[in-house]
Order: structure tokens, then sequence, then C-alpha cells
């Protein structure tokens, strides 16, 4: 690869989806030995959430598949994130609308669909904050996949 790539996972909180998106992809990168050549973080579209961790139901989840997120800090996403990141990777169809409002207003990076990087039959990955236990490994199970497939994406596009 010739020159680093960046990440930036988005969602509406940041508490659920887009931490989790981040600690399992970058330990995907990790695995693959890219960690100096893939820089990744996240955001959400709110401000509910800002400066606080993730929601605990998402870190328990994280951890028993080997995913400590309980560092991670909620932020907003800014204009500003449209001009620094490779990728903008979003979870949900109302997140695609909100950050696409700003980047025709902005331009940059165009936001995508984290799962067209995946497999699953989905479009979204569901938002878990108002349900079960069984949400966040849905989650987990959703981002897991398509996270291979956008790393194989980013191995081809930064060869
Ligand atoms: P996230 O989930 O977008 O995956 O972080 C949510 C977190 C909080 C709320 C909604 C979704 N909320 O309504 O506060």
């Amino acid at each position: 690869m010739s020159k680093p790539a960046s990440v930036l996972f988005v969602c509406l909180g940041n508490i659920c989806r887009s931490p989790t998106a981040e600690g399992v992809f970058r330990k995907l990168v990790e695995q693959a030995g890219l960690q100096d050549r893939v820089h990744i973080d996240s955001c959400g579209t709110s401000n509910w959430h800002i400066g606080k961790g993730p929601d605990l139901r998402s870190q328990e989840a994280a951890v028993k598949r080997g995913v400590d997120i309980s560092m991670l800090k909620a932020r907003q996403f800014t204009e500003k994130d449209l001009d620094t990141f490779d990728y903008v990777v979003v979870m949900d169809r109302q997140n695609l609308a909100d950050v696409k409002d700003i980047w025709h207003q902005n331009g940059g990076t165009q936001p995508t669909l984290f799962l067209e990087y995946g497999r699953s039959s989905l479009a979204e990955v569901p938002d878990p904050y108002f349900g079960g236990e069984d949400g966040f490994e849905e989650v987990l199970d959703l981002i897991e996949e398509a996270g291979e497939g956008l790393l194989v994406d980013i191995k081809e596009r930064f060869a």
C-alpha cells in the first residue's frame, strides 16, 4: 500500500453501532498487519452522547468476541470529516440521508452504506438501542462480515 487509508464509521449516537464497527474493524486490520496503513475512527450524526463511552451492552457483546471498545468516546460528525476520510461508512439510510445533506453542500468523500461491502441481504445495520441483547449480537455479525469486504476494498484501492 502506498498511502495510508482512513475510514470513518458513522451512526446516530456513536455509542452502539459505529464504536462497535471501529473496534471490530481495528481488530481485522491488526490481524492483517495493516495497523500502520489504515486509520480508523467513528462518530454520530447527533450530539446526544458527545464525550460518553459506548453503551454497556455494546461493550459486553464486543468483549465476548475479543474486542475492547471501552476506551472510545462519542463525538459528532462534522463536514470536515468529508475532507479528511477516504471512506465515510454509515450504518443506515437515515445516517446516509443526514450525511448526504452535508455532502451535497460540502463535497468530499461520498458516504456509503456499510453493508454494501458485505454479502448480507440487509441494507442497514439495525439500531439495537431500544431492543434486546440479540440486537447487539446481530450488529456484531453484520459488522464482522461487512468489515471483511471493506478491508478487501481498501487493499485493492490502496494497493
Ligand atoms: P447508535 O444507537 O446510533 O448505534 O449509537 C443509538 C444510540 C442512542 C440513541 C439511538 C440510537 N438514542 O436515541 O439516544
